[in-house]
């Protein structure tokens, strides 16, 4: 017989996001990332030093784990989840995964892109620099290479990003690392002393 529970357990980040726990492991949530407001972090989830999981994510870590490093950020409306005891979806540092995107027991190595709406299958990787167009699908065991872009459902191999194409994708991590800190600002009522943008 389970133990009955009055009210299910759940703790709330500084932003309003929700943790909580799976099989008695909660999300372990750097003090100085950004977990807003609608945002669900579920069991064995890390997320590390200024990185940031925008309003109305789900990030399930139940059947595996998820982790993310430092300066990434999951946009809006993105769904991580991972594969049961086969692949966990890590995500390095300086990532950017933009909004609507499905991450499923995938790795993405430092500086990778995630397109809008893009679909992220298991057991794939995005290298370092490796950007995935908009709406694309990364099937099963297929890599993104160093600086590839890749686009289509099925994705494919398009073309090397250009230097200044991957310096683009890079300043726009900053670019989400920076506005996040303005939300945060914003959510105590509060003036930077530089606002950005
Ligand atoms: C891939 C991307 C970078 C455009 O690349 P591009 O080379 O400038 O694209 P172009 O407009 O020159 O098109 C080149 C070809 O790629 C195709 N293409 C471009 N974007 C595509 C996409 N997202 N999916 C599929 N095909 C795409 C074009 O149809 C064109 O095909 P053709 O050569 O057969 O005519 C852009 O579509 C994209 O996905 N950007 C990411 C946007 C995003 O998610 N931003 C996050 C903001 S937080």
């Amino acid at each position: 017989m389970s133990t009955p529970v009055k009210a299910p357990l759940y703790k709330e980040t500084a932003l309003g996001g929700r943790l909580t726990p799976f099989k008695g492991v909660w999300p372990k949530v750097d003090s100085s990332s950004y977990v807003f407001h609608g945002a669900q972090v579920v069991g064995d989830v890390e997320i590390g030093a200024d990185s940031s999981v925008w309003h109305n994510c789900v990030l399930r870590g139940d059947v595996n784990y998820i982790k993310i490093g430092k300066r990434s950020n999951i946009q809006d409306g993105t769904v991580i989840h991972v594969s049961t005891h086969t692949y966990p979806t890590i995500i390095g540092d300086d990532v950017l995964v933009a909004h609507m995107a499905m991450l499923h027991g995938c790795t993405l190595h430092n500086n990778a892109f995630v397109g809008i709406g893009a679909i992220v299958m298991d057991d794939t990787h995005i290298m370092e620099d490796g950007m995935l167009a908009a709406g694309a699908m990364l099937t099963t065991g297929k890599t993104v290479g160093s600086g590839e872009l890749w686009t289509g459902q099925p994705a494919k191999f398009r073309r090397k990003l250009t230097e200044k194409e991957i310096a683009k994708n890079r300043s726009m991590a900053e670019h989400y690392r920076k506005i996040a800190e303005q939300h945060r600002i914003d959510s105590v009522g509060g003036v930077a002393e530089a606002p950005y943008p």
